[in-house]
């Protein structure tokens, strides 16, 4: 085995059995990264794993009239099952109902309160089951959550505090010292300016209220509650503090922990302020990614689009949906996903480019030397431009792999199925065919084109790892000698008589059209076995609920702009909105920070409810409230099908 290690982790999952695109976008790209340093020769650790805990599934499996683990059994065996459709090489698999964990854990609680960093106090709040959040007095709406407006329950409770605030000042100075540790860079500024250099304030880490989680070993009427648990599966996953801790010694400390952008501050302030106080190294580096969207809002499984990985991997391969999500969108960024992307990319960049190419040159190197090339090959021009773009393709792959720019790498090893391609036009086979005289310096350019995609091959299997091996089996590249990492930096790797296999498109084209139709049709009824599902209680009440066009009537509803937007200091939900609304300028506070950045809010034009009593969230004054929809985990903001004076009324 390699002394080199590579450490690299995703987030751990919520069971849910509404897995979506954009959650495979996270294991993915860990999963790109780890077969990427497999290939260059490291000894690869790559974790991924479930979040079992917490009152809302203790809610669930109580409505369902399981156990809280037999329903996390049955949902996490769904998610594993995907992470095997989908070709993730994890080496491992955590539960945080795995008992190591759990032991582990009770381990660390009990360290940090020997030592005084956890302490026992009294929490008091509002709490939203469905989001998990604390409210205070002035922050809750009429009784309701200001986030997603469901009910809230008072809650008081006697719970032990982790001193975060004792390690602000450690951590500031380690992310000042250390540039990497947070990437992209602009989630280092977010975190220093936002979170750390305001203040940070001790963390309530357990709860009486619910039993849904690791006892509290010395205190069992308090579970252990959430980050402290969930954080802990990077080092619990290792052995770490067990009689077995090889793994933690020889992996730990991670070399990236790759998480979507929403879960930056739990892992780049909790965490290490917990490693710090356990007396460990950090991790090197957290990076944040952003989201896969849907026209603007999160993603769901309702918004006109087919997300199901399941489905789209079952209609157009593993490997092209792989594609698809490293490569359409940079890594830090948000991109949006739609149906129509994906069939246009597998179209022009799988189909067209990469799979014609592939298949030309089988189909000419059958036809002019019955499958197998001659040892005689005649060089000429054109060739040593192929040559070098070739040798300087993967040096440039490698250093857009090391700093996670997937997109990068996949757009250098696409110049070079182009210029591959474009070589063709330029040496004119099918002219040299036509004289006997020109046979060795075909053989060259049939060469030049097999040996081209022997190195694109190599150079795509952390992407595509289904693919590159369909290749050297219709190129007749022979695995163990031609397609090592290594060989990727040396021309002419591929025996001079390669022998080709008979082949068949890599990749179909998809007629655009009839494809989308046919999604429609699934979207459609996906949709209406949703609404089987919901229960008619529920539909009848909401029929029963008729307002008249006279209370309609009193709601002021106005077009406005949105010319600023910053998150409210303190609130991870919260954004602070400046509207433009008529004359007026108008403050509104708003639950949406989880489902936009303030950027992408710029200049949108919203809805806002202008008569509503202004009302002050976290000491913050809100004239009014901006309209969206949302469900459990997605939200999108009402808008105009065009541009309207702002100002303008809504009925
Ligand atoms: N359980 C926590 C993580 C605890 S880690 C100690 C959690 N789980 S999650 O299931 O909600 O999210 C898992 C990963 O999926 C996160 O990295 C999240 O950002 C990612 N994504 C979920 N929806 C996504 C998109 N629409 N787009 C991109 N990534 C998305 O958070």
């Amino acid at each position: 085995m390699s002394s080199k290690t590579f450490y690299i982790t995703t987030p751990i999952y919520y069971p849910s059995d509404k897995l979506h695109i954009g959650h495979s976008y996270t294991t993915v790209a860990a999963d790109a990264m780890a077969r990427y340093k497999r290939l260059q020769g490291y000894d690869v650790m790559f974790l991924t794993g479930t979040d079992e805990h917490g009152q809302k599934i203790q809610r669930i499996a109580e409505e369902k009239g399981v156990t809280p683990k037999e329903y996390v059994d049955h949902i996490v065996a769904g998610i594993r099952e995907l992470w095997n459709l989908l070709d993730i090489s994890n080496d491992r698999f955590i539960r945080t109902t795995d008992k190591q964990h759990e032991e582990v854990v009770q381990k660390i609680f009990k360290k940090l309160y020997d030592q005084g960093d956890i302490y026992k106090s009294e929490y008091e709040g509002w709490y939203c089951t469905p989001c998990e959040s604390f409210w205070t007095e002035v922050q809750i709406k009429e009784g309701a959550c200001p986030d997603c407006g469901r009910p809230l329950e008072l809650t008081k409770e006697e719970s032990y505090f982790f001193k975060l605030s004792k390690y602000q000042d450690k951590l500031i100075k380690h992310i000042e010292e250390n540039p990497d540790f947070i990437q992209p860079a602009s989630r280092q500024n977010e975190m220093l300016n936002n979170f750390l250099r305001p203040g940070l304030e001790d963390l309530c880490v357990s709860r009486t209220t619910f039993d849904w989680g690791i006892p509290v070993s010395f205190d069992d009427k308090h579970v252990v509650y959430v980050w402290v648990d969930a954080l802990s599966n990077y080092i619990t996953a290792l052995g770490y503090l067990t009689d077995n801790d090889v793994d933690y010694r020889k992996y730990w400390p991670a070399d990236v922990h790759l998480v979507g952008k929403e879960i930056v501050r739990f892992h780049t302030i909790i965490w290490p302020a917990m490693l710090m106080a356990l007396g460990e190294p950090l991790p090197k580096q957290i990076y944040g990614h952003g989201w896969l969207l849907l026209e603007g809002g999160k993603m769901s499984k309702s918004k006109g689009n087919v997300v199901d990985p399941v489905i789209l991997a079952d209609n157009y391969g593993v490997d092209a949906i792989r594609y698809f999500l490293l490569r359409e969108v940079p890594f830090g960024a948000d991109g949006v996903f739609s149906n129509e992307a994906l069939i246009n990319r597998i179209n022009s960049d799988l189909a067209n480019d990469l799979g014609n190419l592939v298949n030309r040159t089988n189909a000419m190197i059958q036809k002019y030397f019955k499958g197998q090339l001659p040892e005689k090959h005649q060089e000429g021009e054109y060739d040593k431009q192929l040559e070098e773009m070739a040798l300087q393709a993967p040096k440039k792959v490698e250093g857009y792999m090391d700093s996670l720019q997937f997109s990068s790498a996949l757009t250098e090893i696409w110049k070079l199925v182009s210029r591959t391609n474009k070589y063709i036009d330029e040496t004119m086979p099918w002219v040299l065919a036509k004289d006997e005289a020109k046979k060795d310096r075909l053989a060259a350019v049939m060469y030049h084109l097999a040996e081209s995609i022997r190195i694109i091959s190599v150079l795509i299997q952390p992407f595509m790892p289904n693919t590159a091996p369909i290749i050297w089996d219709q190129m007749g590249i022979i695995k163990e000698v031609e397609t090592p990492w290594a060989s990727t930096k040396i021309w002419g790797k591929l025996r001079k008589d390669v022998k080709v296999n008979d082949a068949k498109a890599i990749f179909p084209r998809i007629d655009v059209e009839k494809e989308l139709e046919a999604l429609e049709k699934i979207h459609k009824k996906q949709i209406k076995m949703q609404q089987c599902k919901q229960p008619t209680a529920q539909k009848e009440e909401k029929q029963s609920e008729y307002i008249t066009i006279d209370d309609f009537a009193k709601l002021d509803l106005r077009v406005a702009k949105i010319m600023h937007a910053e998150p409210v200091k303190g609130a991870d939900k919260l954004l602070r909105l400046e509207l433009q609304m008529g004359g007026e300028i108008r403050q509104v506070v708003s639950g949406i920070a989880k489902h936009y950045s303030p950027e992408d809010l710029l200049g949108k034009q919203v809805i806002v409810v202008a008569n509503l009593k202004p009302v002050k969230l976290r000491g913050v004054e809100s004239q009014g409230m901006i309209l969206a929809a949302s469900d459990e985990e997605n939200l999108l903001l009402v808008g105009l099908d065009g541009e309207m004076p702002t100002g303008t009324k809504v009925s």
